[in-house]
């Protein structure tokens, strides 16, 4: 799967949503989400981030580990609760992040 990390959070600039094939990236509050599962690795959401918040799983660096989990658990049955319409905690405690 690919993830949206961190620099996602509080930009939302959603083309990577106008270029998914399968529709598997969701909107919460302040960032989107890849569902895990839905994701068919055809990689068109990366290079059009502008901000380059989207990693492939085995790329995502180092300080943005965490973000393969939040990714998933945002979704129903991804090992977390359905999280639709907010945001996964991790992100609901991150103070703005300015541009
Ligand atoms: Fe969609 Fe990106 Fe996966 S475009 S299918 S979320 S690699
Ligand atoms: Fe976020 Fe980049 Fe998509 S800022 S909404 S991951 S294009």
């Amino acid at each position: 799967t690919y993830v949206i990390a961190q620099p996602c959070v509080d930009v939302m600039d959603l083309a990577c949503v106008a270029e998914c094939p399968v529709d598997c990236i969701v909107a919460g509050g302040r960032t989107l989400y890849i569902d895990p599962v839905a994701c068919v690795d055809c990689h068109a959401c990366e290079p059009v981030c502008p901000v380059e918040a989207i990693f492939y799983e085995a790329d995502v660096p180092a300080e943005y580990a965490h973000w393969t989990a939040v990714n998933a658990e945002f979704f129903p049955g991804g090992g977390g609760p359905a999280l639709t319409g907010g945001d996964h905690p991790v992100v609901a405690a991150l103070p703005p992040q300015s541009a």
